[in-house]
């Protein structure tokens, strides 16, 4: 196994690209299950979690070819097994996004139950109470999911806001008899690609963007789905904004899009950071400038365009290193605080109540520390440049699966990080 050494009380300088989103990708990769013909993606982050997808696509009987690195040609006529297997799906709960396309385009779909993880129990209850709505029968067997029958539209009330729930109600309508209403849709830019996507396809979609969403289905017709460009990753940039933050330096991230970070922007300031900001769309460039004093803050995470779950354990870094007491209120998952027994560990001052966390701002101090998830990981990176001493973050195949050449990107800004085999 591999770990993360890094050398603490880092300045940064320069700029890096960002990668593709990894949390639209994975809907989108599922998407070309609805297509009659093979699609070009592009702008493929290079990271584990794409791998296990395509591994799936694969292991369903979809030809996958990658053309380099970032760009992938994915044929889904081949499909010749509905059964998404425990072995492939154990390794990444977004698997249960095959389960519309799926169920649209064959009638049938058997995904392995995806379990829970480190951040919470993830249910999956409200992707089966919605195609269960436009017609499918459900079953549980044998740790599967087991979805059999012909979609047609319906309306669908969402009790909670569910990003890959709507993802995948928004996949199965797009080939089901009728119209499908969706209220409480999620509304973040993953959610939006997929939308548009199907829309260049030519599916009638009316609200992208918005909490409902009106689908017409094609009653079966195969879509034609045009080359797929994946938009840019908000969280990773995000990330690699609080390096800059953290260790108080001007830095830039380009190929993002800030309309995608509204809230974590509006967070940056109210701890004292200013930014620069220039390009257009997904091709714009943000530069974080440091602040004259870094302020504590109060963080609640909600749904979009809210203060993003993804980003709270790096904010919660951030706090450790301001100036005054901070409060970070996780709204979304019950257990997304795993980073706080670690970053305590570098000195960190952090009292939990609930799914309320205190963080009196002060100094950290580099040890060994240990991931638990994605973005907890990217957590202790953060608190490891700015700590004094070294620190050793273990347990990285967790960064891996959603963080494009991190050791790399964090080098090039000047960090002092090496990937050591443990
Ligand atoms: C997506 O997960 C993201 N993953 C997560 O990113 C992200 O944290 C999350 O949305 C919230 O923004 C992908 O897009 C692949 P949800 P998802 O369904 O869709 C409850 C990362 O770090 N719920 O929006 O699985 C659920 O328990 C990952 O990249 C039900 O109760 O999250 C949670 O409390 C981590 N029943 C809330 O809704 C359901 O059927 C939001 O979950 C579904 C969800």
């Amino acid at each position: 196994m591999h770990y993360l050494q890094i050398k603490g009380e880092a300045k940064l300088s320069g700029e890096i690209k960002i990668s593709g989103a990894k949390n639209a990708a994975l809907p989108l990769i599922a998407l070309i299950i609805l297509s009659k013909n093979p699609v070009t993606i592009k702008n493929l982050p290079d990271v584990s979690d794409i791998k296990t997808l395509i591994q799936l696509l694969a292991n369903l009987g979809a030809k996958c070819e990658y053309l380099d690195a970032h760009t992938a040609v994915i044929d889904p006529r081949g499909i010749n097994s509905t059964k998404a297997v425990y072995d492939i799906v154990r390794k990444m709960r977004a698997s249960i996004l095959v389960l519309g396309p799926l169920l649209a385009r064959f009638g049938k779909a058997e995904v392995s139950m995806p379990g829970g993880c480190a951040i919470g129990a993830r249910p999956i209850d409200l992707h089966l109470k919605a195609v269960e709505k436009m017609g499918a029968q459900v079953k549980i067997e044998e740790g599967y999911v087991v979805c059999e029958g012909a979609l047609r539209g319906a309306n669908i009330s969402f009790d909670k806001i569910t990003v890959t729930g709507t993802e995948n109600v928004v996949m199965a309508a797009a080939l089901a008899h009728g119209e499908t209403c969706i209220i409480n849709a999620a509304k973040e830019p993953e959610v939006v690609a997929v939308c548009e996507a199907l829309a260049s396809a030519g599916v009638k979609i009316e609200g992208i963007g918005t909490d409902e969403l009106k689908i017409t289905g094609t009653a079966g017709e195969l879509l034609n789905i045009n080359e797929i460009t994946v938009i840019p990753d908000r969280i990773e940039a995000g990330t690699y904004l609080c390096a800059g933050a953290i260790t108080n330096s001007k830095i830039s991230v380009t190929s993002v899009n800030p309309a995608h970070l509204g809230a974590v922007l509006a967070k940056f300031e109210d701890m004292g950071f200013k930014f620069e900001i220039s390009g257009s769309g997904n091709d714009s460039k943000i530069t974080i400038l440091p602040a004259d004093e870094i302020k504590a803050t109060k963080i609640i995470t909600t749904e979009y365009p809210g203060f993003p779950t993804d980003m709270q354990a790096q904010f919660m870094a951030l706090t450790c290193v301001a100036q005054g007491t901070s409060t970070v209120e996780e709204r979304l998952f019950e257990n997304r605080f795993m980073h706080v027994s670690e970053l305590n560990r570098m000195g960190a001052d952090i009292k939990l109540n609930g799914n309320i966390a205190t963080i009196k701002g002060g100094k950290l101090a580099g040890a060994d520390v240990m991931a638990t998830d994605l973005r907890a990981s990217s957590a202790l990176v953060l608190a490891a440049l700015a700590a004094s001493g070294t620190t050793r973050v273990h347990r990285i195949y967790h960064l891996d699966r959603g963080y494009e050449s991190l050791e790399a990107k964090f080098s090039a800004l000047g960090a002092q990080i090496l990937r050591l085999e443990e």
